[in-house]
């Protein structure tokens, strides 16, 4: 495993795990407690996934110490503004069971966040959270949030795959010390990602699956990624990706795959109603 150095000294696996989606609470503990036995240390929920309750269990469930786990959850614009963010963290906190939270996220630049910033920026002060990111942030929210805030976020988890790969946006949140983390880094299968032409050929090479070359291609990139699946095979895969490197020229043909495709465009009106009335 690779791992990536965050601004305030800490680091973060470069591959961790996602459980948006994984709604059954039993069926979350049970893949938390895969992806952790299978390697995993990074786990991240948001409280619109619902599922916190699941991943705490599961963290105190498993074998490994707690220090040597990553968790993140989020805020969601509901909860947005000071006393609404702070109560709604204490409740993330009480359902995830655990002492503290690795990183808290504001999952959305929607709503009053710079409310959010403030109380996470407190709790950060008070070491109930070891660090402050945020999410979905474009590099036009980002640089007001760092510019008018005291401290600088760690991570910006951002949709990234081989069809939507903004390097230039990762450009900007190195000359801030912010990892780029990607979401949906397998591109949720769109595009035909999992039999994808370029991809299978390359993967030929090393014995690999299309997904694990685009996966490869971000984390080569030095983009943290957090694929999701709730199958232990899969998740054997994703996190194998450590025993080969991919060309000059490989990475230049996967490169010519960036389009503006996106899962989620936030400058969509459609895309920002569903967030703010909460239809996700
Ligand atoms: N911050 C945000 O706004 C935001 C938004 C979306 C997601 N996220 C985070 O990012 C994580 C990952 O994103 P995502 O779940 O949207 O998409 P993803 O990881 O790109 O894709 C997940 C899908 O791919 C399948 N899959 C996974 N590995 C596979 C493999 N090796 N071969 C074939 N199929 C595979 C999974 O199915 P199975 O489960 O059936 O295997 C699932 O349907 C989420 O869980 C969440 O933690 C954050």
């Amino acid at each position: 495993m690779e791992y990536l150095k965050l601004n305030n000294d800490l680091s973060i696996p470069i591959v961790g795990y996602g459980v948006y989606k994984i709604d059954d609470h039993d069926e979350c503990v049970q893949s938390v407690l895969d992806a952790i036995e299978v390697g995993y240390r990074l786990i991240d929920t948001a409280q619109l996934y619902v599922n916190e309750e699941a991943v705490g269990e599961a963290i105190r469930k498993s074998d490994v110490p707690r220090k040597e786990l990553f968790v993140i959850t989020k805020v969601w614009p509901d909860n947005a503004g000071y006393d609404q963010a702070k109560k709604s963290i204490q409740d993330s906190i009480q359902k995830l069971g655990l002492d503290y939270v690795d990183c808290i996220m504001i999952h959305q630049p929607f709503g009053d966040y710079y409310g959010t910033y403030r109380v996470l920026e407190e709790l950060y002060e008070q070491g109930v959270i070891k660090s402050v990111g945020v999410s979905n942030f474009y590099p036009y929210r980002l640089i007001d949030l760092i510019h008018f805030n005291n401290v600088v976020p760690v991570i910006n988890q951002v949709e990234a795959h081989v069809f939507a790969q903004r390097l230039d946006e990762k450009e900007f949140m190195d000359e801030h010390n912010i990892v780029m983390q990607a979401w949906s880094p397998l591109a949720r299968g769109q595009n035909n990602l999992f039999k994808h032409e370029l991809l299978t050929k390359i993967g030929n090479n090393y014995n690999k699956t299309p997904a694990q070359i685009a996966l490869k291609y971000l984390v080569q990139n030095k983009i943290a990624i957090i694929p999701k699946t709730i199958r232990k095979e899969r998740m054997k895969e994703n996190i194998d990706l450590f025993d080969f490197n991919l060309t000059d020229d490989e990475l230049a043909q996967i490169k010519e795959l960036g389009t503006t495709h996106r899962i989620t465009d936030h400058t969509d009106l459609e895309v920002a109603k569903g967030i703010i009335y909460r239809e996700y």
